[in-house]
């Protein structure tokens, strides 16, 4: 969307003046590193230009009035009654309030907006992209000055503690630390990170959205993380010093291992694996190998659908669609998993024909039209006054 018609948008339901703060945060599409950030592992993100925008008007008083364009909802409450409403668009932005309160800032109250174009539950990271839309602009509006990692922090501890998702920090990293036309190679234990050029290439990025709707709330996404910790658990029996499985470089540690059940092999087996898969995409990036990118994307599919599980047979039926094109070089399922979006490495000029076929068989097979999205990488969150 353009940003100038999105404030017009905004501006019939909450008048924009000179006090007005609207803040944008992007969604992001992950090359490779599929769950592996909670993981304390390896991923490589891009944001995208799909945004949240959220507008903020100061008030005088402790009401706080929010307004969702696209569903057409509003909401009132005061800054003393922080407690779950039940619809996420609004607990996004309790759970964030509560994180601003125990940082020590005194909650004022304020009339907000938000709409987007990140499509909700596709395994594009609508939900960070909301948040990170939410903490940038109260991180000005209670001119707290916080840095992007205390943002994500505390995007975080709201997820873990109100929202009730043990998610990573890929989605907030993604979207606060965005630039335009580079991907981020992030270690999520050390959090040291680099930004990577991505060529403008012969190729480009195909989002394709199942629209099987997926939550981590209520999906397996939490079953994975404590079947992880499992892992651990067993692991370090073995060898105490692992903190967790992003510590183990090579599968081969995992033979002497004895888990709780084969499901939680698969788990570690998977992470382990994925992890190199990073590296070596990396790797083949840096040389513009694009070819072995694509295998790599096919690979990390396999495993995300047979190791870890977080598949579902609409996303399988997306990669399996596209496999023989020449046109395609690799696909994949991306984001939590248990439906949302697969994401694709395609040949520029044969977009049409591929998006043709793409809508064509998957209707046929599951009548449901899918969304198809050609997205470019773009830079992070910020403030949209001027
Ligand atoms: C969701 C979570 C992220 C990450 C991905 C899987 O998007 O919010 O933290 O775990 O799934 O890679």
């Amino acid at each position: 969307m353009n940003h100038q018609v999105v404030k017009e948008k905004i501006a019939n339901h909450l008048t924009i003046n000179d006090d007005t703060i609207v803040a944008l945060a992007p969604g992001r599409i992950n090359l490779i590193g599929g769950h592996t950030d909670y993981n304390k592992g390896l991923v490589l993100p891009g944001a995208i230009d799909k945004y949240f925008y959220f507008a903020l008007n100061p008030r005088t008083d402790d009401q706080i009035n929010i307004t969702a364009i696209d569903l057409d909802k509003k909401y009132s409450f005061t800054t003393d009654q922080l407690q779950k409403h039940g619809e996420l668009w609004v607990d996004f932005l309790i759970g964030l309030l509560i994180e601003f309160k125990k940082s020590g800032v005194e909650l004022k109250g304020f009339d907000c907006a938000l709409t987007s174009d990140v499509p909700i539950g596709s395994g594009m990271s609508s939900s960070s992209a909301l948040e990170c839309s939410i903490l940038t602009a109260l991180n000005e509006y209670f001119d707290c000055h916080c840095d992007p990692w205390k943002l994500i922090e505390m995007s975080q501890s709201s997820n873990h503690k109100f929202i009730g998702v043990q998610g990573g920090i890929l989605d907030q990293f993604s979207s606060l630390f965005g630039k335009e036309n580079h991907v981020m190679y992030l270690d999520c234990d050390t959090l040291k990170y680099n930004y990577i050029d991505y060529p403008t290439s012969q190729y480009t990025w195909l989002v394709i959205n199942s629209c099987v709707k997926h939550d981590n709330l209520t999906s397996g996404y939490n079953d994975r993380v404590s079947e992880c910790n499992n892992a651990v658990n067993s692991i370090k029996r073995v060898y105490p010093d692992i903190r967790h499985l992003s510590d183990i470089k090579d599968t081969d540690a995992l033979k002497e291992i004895t888990f709780e059940n084969e499901t939680v092999r698969k788990r570690a087996q998977f992470i382990v694996e994925e992890n190199n898969r990073v590296t070596s995409y990396v790797s083949a990036l840096k040389l513009n190998d694009f070819k072995t990118c694509g295998e790599l994307l096919y690979a990390c599919h396999e495993g995300l659908s047979n190791q870890y599980e977080v598949s579902c047979a609409e996303l399988d039926f997306l990669v399996d669609i596209l496999r023989d094109e020449d046109a395609v070089l690799g696909s994949r399922m991306m984001g939590g998993g248990f439906g949302g979006c697969t994401l694709n490495l395609v040949d520029k000029s044969h977009t049409a024909s591929i998006k043709d076929k793409v809508k064509n068989l998957y209707f046929q097979k599951w009548n449901i039209e899918p969304e198809l999205y050609l997205v470019n990488i773009s830079d992070g969150a910020r403030i949209i006054n001027s």
